[in-house]
């Protein structure tokens, strides 16, 4: 079983390998159920405050749908319409909010700015995304790559992209359960040194292997999984024209996807940009797993919930 009860989510690094697998585990039970419309209700009378610096469609109502579902309720709030966004301290509402709330989650920029929340909170606070990780995101992958796949271990991941949050709970997630990770960047562009130490780490402990290039090639041979996300994601909006520029040769196309396994699966956590990143050919293909991915976010997120928030 798992003892996360009361705990942070601020990133999958923070999780031993087997918490991850049971959460997938528990996962699969509850979407089993959810799609027969067994609602048990674990949750019931308990609010998630969900806080967003930053637009969503997927987490925002996948986490919201999820606490209806367990029996509890969700508080969407404007980070800009709170006090917060006219500079009351992050410790001060993190106090204020542990007397109201069950639990906060929340989408920002700064990832710091999170673990000042967790640290000053006395309720669970889960990472919606920030600039540095989307481990929620990467549960919910590990879920359909599990469900698609039928295992996670020995199976080789390719990142094509942007060292991003995305890449860097990607990097986490896979390194923890063993699977083979490559990602491939411009130069400029790699995952940020430190994480990239961290997963070497847990590498080493899971014996997956990790390369981080710049041939987008290189990371894509026999690859089982090939996954992409945006150039510019949210906050480097002034920074997308150079980018158009520097991420030419990082499209997922065709032509890219002939070195890969032929039961290849793509992934995209969304949204996406055809044409760019991807081809709509690649996106919109047999292959293609983005639908399933984006539905799991709601199963992966209510195991952790259940996990983290019950009695
Ligand atoms: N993938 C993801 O987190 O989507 P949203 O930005 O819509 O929440
Ligand atoms: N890397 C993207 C992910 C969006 C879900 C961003 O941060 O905008």
């Amino acid at each position: 079983n798992i003892d996360i009860k009361g705990k942070d989510m601020l990133t999958l690094a923070d999780l031993e390998p087997q918490e991850i697998l049971t959460l997938l585990e528990k996962a699969v039970v509850l979407k089993e159920k959810t799609l027969k419309k067994q609602f048990d209700q674990p949750l019931k009378g308990k609010i998630l405050g969900m806080i967003f610096d930053k637009s969503s469609t997927r987490t925002r109502v996948s986490f919201e749908v999820g606490m209806i579902q367990l029996g509890g309720s969700a508080l969407y709030l404007n980070g800009n319409e709170l006090q917060l966004g006219r500079g009351e301290s992050v410790a001060d509402t993190a106090q204020v909010l542990s007397q109201y709330l069950d639990g906060i989650m929340i989408r920002t920029f700064s990832h710091k700015s999170v673990e000042e929340l967790a640290d000053h909170a006395d309720i669970p606070v889960i990472n919606g995304l920030t600039d540095w990780y989307h481990p929620c995101q990467a549960l919910a992958d590990l879920l359909t790559i599990y469900e698609k796949k039928g295992t996670l271990k020995g199976l080789k991941l390719a990142y094509i992209g942007d060292g991003n949050n995305v890449a860097h709970s990607l990097m986490i997630a896979c390194t923890k359960v063993g699977m083979d990770v490559r990602i491939a960047s411009p130069k400029g562009y790699f995952p940020d040194e430190t994480i990239t130490a961290r997963c070497e780490d847990f590498a080493r402990q899971s014996g997956a292997n990790m390369v981080i290039t710049e041939y987008p090639l290189e990371a894509v041979d026999s690859a089982d999984i090939i996954y992409t996300d945006v150039w510019t994601s949210m906050g480097q909006e002034l920074e997308n024209e150079q980018r158009l520029k520097d991420f030419q040769k990082y499209q997922v196309n065709e032509a890219l996807l002939k070195a890969a396994n032929e039961d290849y699966l793509f992934m995209h956590c969304l949204p996406a940009h055809r044409g760019e990143e991807v081809t709509a050919e690649i996106i919109d293909g047999h292959h293609s797993a983005v639908f399933e991915q984006a539905g799991n976010r709601l199963h992966a997120q209510k195991a952790l919930l259940v996990e983290i928030l019950k009695d």
